[in-house]
């Protein structure tokens, strides 16, 4: 008999964002990342905490990572008691369902939105419980009063890219018996963040990552803020040293330069507004989006043909098989060069 949790052997895992085959200058445009380099003031903290010969690698680093939090906690006007650093904000989803989902109570999340939350709530041998979308993108049949022990809004939406009303995130939590974790992987791209809605109702959890905005998918990190109650169960479950040194000293760096976060998400938006106008102008049906991709449609609804024609040019989008967007792609925003390349190979196939 194989020894392993039925859970485990029943599940079938995550696959991540396809990586390109080979060397070739491809255009990447398939698992969100910034097409920009992080601020320099990181390159430069990474270098000094590196050391000459690499001496302080030896150490150990920080187990409670306090600078970081310090700083985020400054910078979002919380207490630092409120905020817990991760290695990349899918290490914090995993650990809120271990701390609230026991095996077989439910965990619930948007249809389509991140998958992956499925993937650790089976792990967890938990049960999930999606909802679907209606056509102004409110949740149906959310009941008014649900019972389900987390439920994760991913707002912005991914893949969709729509951002849900303040208002409407608030309901949510109001109808959440258990807690509310708003997922604001792309909410520097948005114009407002749920954030707070954390000091206004005790069970709501922000999640935040440094793989977008901050140009920092490479280091791995991730932040979380709600109630100390909830970041004291977070510390519990952790691996004591989830992050390293070199990860430490890039987030605090990355936190504290604002000026290269605002201007970087400047530059993208401008390119997100651009290249939404080209696709429309090809006749595209495309999501008003406020992150740093967005979803369209061709004219024939037909989203594998196209994500293949562009494959061809070298050029990767994200194409979903889920009959909910097959009609469709998920594509990253570049840089205006790419965003440019991408039109024209777009105009190109028809
Ligand atoms: C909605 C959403 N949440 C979380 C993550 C994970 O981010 P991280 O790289 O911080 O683990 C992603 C990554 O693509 C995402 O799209």
């Amino acid at each position: 008999m194989n020894p392993l949790r039925k859970a485990i052997l029943d599940m079938a895992g995550y696959v991540p964002g396809f990586q390109p085959p080979d060397n070739e200058p491809w255009i990447k445009l398939n698992t969100n990342e910034n097409p920009y380099p992080p601020s320099p003031k990181v390159r430069e903290a990474l270098l000094a905490e590196i050391g000459d010969e690499g001496e302080n690698l030896r150490k150990y680093p920080d187990p409670g990572s306090k600078a970081m939090r310090a700083t985020a906690a400054a910078l979002y006007g919380f207490d630092p008691s409120w905020v817990i650093t991760a290695n990349g904000s899918d290490e914090l989803l995993n650990n809120l369902i271990r701390a609230f989902a026991g095996e077989g109570e439910e965990v619930g999340y948007v249809h389509p939105s991140y998958s992956y939350y499925a993937t650790l709530a089976e792990i967890q041998g938990a049960k999930v419980q999606t909802f679907g979308l209606d056509e102004n993108f409110r949740l149906k049949d959310f009941p008014t009063s649900y019972e389900g022990k987390i439920f994760f809004l991913t707002s912005p939406n991914a893949p969709l890219g729509f951002a849900y009303p303040l208002s409407y995130i608030e309901s949510l939590a109001r109808r959440c018996v258990g807690m509310l974790v708003v997922d604001e992987a792309y909410v520097d791209f948005a114009d407002f963040s749920a954030m707070e809605l954390v000091k206004r109702h005790e069970n709501v959890v922000v999640t935040r990552t440094f793989s977008k905005s901050y140009s920092l998918a490479g280091m791995r990190l991730g932040l979380a803020v709600a109630r100390p109650d909830v970041i004291n169960a977070l510390d519990k479950i952790r691996d004591h040293y989830h992050l390293d040194r070199l990860a430490l000293v890039a987030g605090n760096a990355a936190l504290a330069d604002q000026a290269h976060l605002s201007a970087t998400v400047a530059k993208i938006r401008a390119t997100r507004e651009r290249f939404v106008a080209g696709l429309k102008a090809l006749g595209y049906t495309v999501i008003d989006s406020r992150a740093n991709f967005v979803f369209a449609a061709p004219p024939d609804r037909d989203g594998k043909r196209i994500f293949e024609a562009l494959y061809a040019r070298k050029i990767l989008v994200r194409y979903f098989s889920d009959p909910l967007l097959a009609h469709g792609m998920r594509i990253t925003i570049g840089t205006d060069a790419e965003m440019d390349d991408t039109l024209a190979a777009l105009g190109e196939i028809g």
